[in-house]
């Protein structure tokens, strides 16, 4: 079965608004057919755990507030303390879906998603068309057509190109 998960690095874990953008997003990957995971990173998170889990997925999201300008540092933990070990051969990552939600409520989502994409891109992780998602809290209607409100179709992408 294809196997979405979707790790979020917020400090205030399910009180965040990128976990209920998370939670949405799973849930329309599941209704494209996957099954899927919502990881929650606390502070004391195990390495050796969120690598198994990434080598179980098929597709991932992943979550994060903008804290000063870039990501969170859970964020910034998995980044270097998980994905270091996928940053060479065999490269077990290599060619897995990526999502990403960044929410904020000023300025700083497109500096934070490129801090993930761009790693993540080293360990063979690509983003879909419509695959990054800014969630700017302090933006009324956010966005055109409300695009920002919409995790839902990240959720469908990564999903569809997993499936693929
Ligand atoms: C330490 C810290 C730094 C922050 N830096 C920024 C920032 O640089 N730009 C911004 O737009 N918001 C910044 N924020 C605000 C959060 O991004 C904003 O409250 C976010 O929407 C909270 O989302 P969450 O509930 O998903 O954590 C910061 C918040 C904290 C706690």
């Amino acid at each position: 079965m294809t196997h979405i998960l979707g790790i979020l690095c917020a400090p205030t874990a399910e009180k965040s608004v990128a976990h209920g953008l998370l939670r949405k997003a799973l849930q329309a990957a599941e209704k494209k057919g996957t099954t899927s995971e919502l990881e929650i990173l606390r502070p004391d998170f195990s390495l050796k755990a969120v690598r198994k889990k990434l080598l179980d997925a098929d597709g991932l999201i992943i979550a994060t507030p903008v804290h000063w300008f870039n990501v969170s540092v859970l964020a910034k933990r998995l980044i270097d303390e998980v994905f270091w070990d996928f940053s060479d051969e065999p490269y077990d990552l290599d060619g897995m879906p990526l999502g990403i939600i960044a929410t904020c409520n000023e300025d700083g989502a497109n500096q934070a998603i490129a801090s993930i994409a761009l790693p993540l891109n080293h360990c063979g992780l690509y983003v879909p068309p419509f695959g990054t998602l800014i969630h700017n809290i302090a933006m009324p209607g956010h966005g055109e057509r409300g695009w920002q409100n919409r995790p839902e179709e990240i959720g469908a992408q990564v999903a569809a190109y997993a499936l693929e």
